[in-house]
């Protein structure tokens, strides 16, 4: 096995994501709901980012809308630049695909296949080109501290495992933007400092940009950056240092 010395990226200054005016009311006429209004962001590249906010407060559909898996009712979505709100649905799964890694709250892996089948049919869903998968899919478990443990399936894992191999299979593709739903929701508090301390590393030594939600006081400790929501509405943005 090589060995790899990785050193940490350069800070940069680049947004990698801006909304402006976003609104998002779901249904129609008197059962309309309107989820999201005026919001407006910028997350800077290379940073950690929590949305807060209690249940109902709009963190889902703003993540939706940032990873362009939702189209706003109003207002636009820029990555580095590009306007995804104006996107073809084809050109936006294909950024979707190509740019971003989703995780969520309930880990989601295959039951019948172990953590390394996971992350490599992760990658051919996606459509990568299968001839570099087995080395992509390893390198990602690596990345995640769970190369050792490839061979297990979910059952014979913990849950904070569960969810580092839910990781592993949303960077095996190398997304510049990782988009986590409540990552540690499910999780003890000392596993879901274990995956908050794997999107630090991703972070660090890939230049990756992590934007999660979270209720736990304890996780927006170990973020950069933490938007507030209420009502869907940003009410604060505080950065810790
Ligand atoms: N698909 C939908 N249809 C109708 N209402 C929705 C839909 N998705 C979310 N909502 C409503 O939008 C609001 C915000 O929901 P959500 O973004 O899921 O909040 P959070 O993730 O902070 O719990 C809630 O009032 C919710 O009921
Ligand atoms: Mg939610």
């Amino acid at each position: 096995m090589s060995t790899k010395v990785e050193l940490p990226m350069e800070a940069s200054n680049e947004t990698i994501l801006r909304a402006i005016g976003l609104k998002r009311v779901f249904g129609k006429g008197n059962a309309a709901v309107t989820a999201l209004s005026d919001v407006h962001l910028e997350i800077p590249m290379g940073s950690m980012v929590a949305l807060k906010g209690r249940s109902g407060s709009g963190k889902t559909t703003l993540l939706n809308m940032l990873s362009a898996l939702d189209e706003p009712t109003e207002g636009q979505v820029f990555f580095r630049g590009r306007e995804v709100t104006r996107m073809s649905g084809k050109d936006r799964s294909v950024f979707r695909r190509k740019e971003i890694g989703l995780v969520f709250q309930s880990f989601g892996l295959i039951p019948l296949m172990n953590a390394y089948e996971n992350v490599e049919f992760g990658l051919r869903v996606a459509g990568t080109p299968v001839k570099g998968n087995r080395a992509a899919a390893e390198q990602a478990l690596e990345r995640v501290g769970m190369r050792e443990r490839m061979k297990h399936r979910p059952a014979e894992l913990s849950g904070g495992e569960q969810q580092r191999v839910a990781i592993a299979r949303a960077i095996a593709h190398e997304p510049v933007l990782l988009i986590a739903d409540e990552p540690t929701a499910e999780l003890d508090s000392k596993m879901g400092i274990q995956v908050m301390r794997v999107f630090r590393e991703l972070v660090k030594y890939s230049g990756m940009t992590v934007v999660l939600t979270t209720h736990d006081p304890g996780i927006m400790e170990l973020v950069d950056h933490v938007i507030a929501l209420e009502d869907g509405k940003i009410v604060s943005q505080t950065t810790n240092d």
